[in-house]
């Protein structure tokens, strides 16, 4: 009995002394894990006569019982204790003058390479077009020459609003492609427009968020070629990831709305989780793009035997993971001030390709 005594005394005496949730998770394996002291004693019990067993037993139990309760009591306290130097830490006087303080306010990383981007196109001709975040299924799916039950629609996860009657539901836009049509409806080629914005889909993981970024660029005039989609985005790739050495393949894969369709890889070197574009033998995907589809040109008033056109889409949110060393892409929309002021960029730099861009 005297080893159990002994043990609950000093178990007790180092549970009290744990100054941090680190130490007193030590004491608690210490004593309760599987090499623990309480757990080694536990194991002579099979040893013992009967008699012995039946009066130890129980008192080992009530010990292991009773170290886990002042382990979940003494844990609870620091978490307190942790909660309130934090508030402390972080707290706001809410009454101050709403004052300019040098350093305060950050753009976010999103927004930093939407203007990153902007920049670069801008340079090359690219206006900024823009449309609605909720979309009728024409635009979103049938004009761009998604045929009605085709399984691609599924592969968007689509959000689907309420329908009204006789009519199809309208969707939150899975991309910013239909920003494409509602152009080539309303203008006349030459058309080189980049399209920014927000799209949604029904996915959530460290690198999927069901709202996320995009950016669509269009260029119809006569006479375009894949030559053009190539040139156009080997050179946005060497400005944005700001190196001269990229080396970039089209490998096919499969969009309605294009034909040919491609990914675009750059050559990068992956070490450490850090990604590192202009060297090394990997490749990383960075964006999808193709021909304008004859039938698109077509749904949008247009003659495909005159215009021809290159589109691409590329994630913003995922380029600036890549760009910017973000490894997961929740925290992105939780709003805290202080992974802002550390990801974030100062509002009054704006990039330009001249300028710099970051
Ligand atoms: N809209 C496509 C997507 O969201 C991207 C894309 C745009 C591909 C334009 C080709 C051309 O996946």
């Amino acid at each position: 009995m005297s080893d159990i005594t002994s043990i609950e005394q000093d178990a007790l005496a180092a549970i009290a002394a744990a100054a941090s949730l680190d130490a007193l998770d030590a004491v608690r394996v210490a004593e309760l894990g599987k090499k623990g002291r309480v757990s080694g004693l536990m194991g002579t019990l099979g040893a013992m006569a009967p008699e012995e067993r039946k009066e130890k037993g129980p008192a080992l139990n009530a010990l292991k019982v009773r170290i886990e309760e002042a382990v979940r009591v003494r844990k609870g306290a620091l978490e307190a204790v942790a909660l309130e130097a934090q508030l402390v830490r972080e707290t706001v006087d809410l009454t101050l003058p709403a004052a300019p303080s040098a350093g305060e306010g950050a753009l976010h990383p999103v927004m930093q390479v939407f203007e990153e981007i902007a920049a670069i196109f801008g340079d090359m001709g690219f206006r900024v077009a823009e449309g609605p975040d909720i979309e009728d299924d024409w635009h979103n799916f049938t004009a761009l020459n998604f045929p009605e039950g085709h399984p691609a629609r599924e592969m968007h996860d689509t959000f689907f609003l309420k329908a009204g009657d006789n009519a199809l539901p309208k969707v939150l836009r899975t991309h910013t492609s239909p920003v494409q049509v509602r152009t080539m409806m309303s203008e006349k080629p030459p058309i080189r427009i980049l399209i920014p914005g927000r799209v949604f889909r029904n996915d959530w993981d460290a690198t999927h968020t069901p709202m996320f970024h995009q950016v669509e660029g269009l260029v119809i005039e006569e006479g375009i070629h894949m030559g053009h989609l190539k040139g156009c985005l080997v050179d946005f790739v060497k400005a944005f990831f700001e190196v001269d050495n990229v080396v970039a393949r089209f490998r096919p894969h499969f969009f309605p709305f294009t034909e040919p369709s491609a990914e675009m890889d750059v050559q990068c070197l992956r070490a450490g989780g850090v990604v590192e574009v202009g060297k090394g033998t990997d490749w990383l995907e960075v964006l999808g793009c193709g021909m304008v589809h004859p039938n698109v040109l077509r749904n949008c008033g247009l003659d495909p035997a005159v215009h021809q056109g290159f589109a691409f889409g590329l994630g913003v949110d995922r380029l600036a993971m890549l760009k910017y060393g973000m490894p997961d892409l929740r925290p992105y929309f939780e709003a805290d001030p202080q992974w802002t002021r550390h990801y974030g960029f100062s509002p009054w730099l704006t990039p330009s390709v001249s300028g710099g861009l970051s």
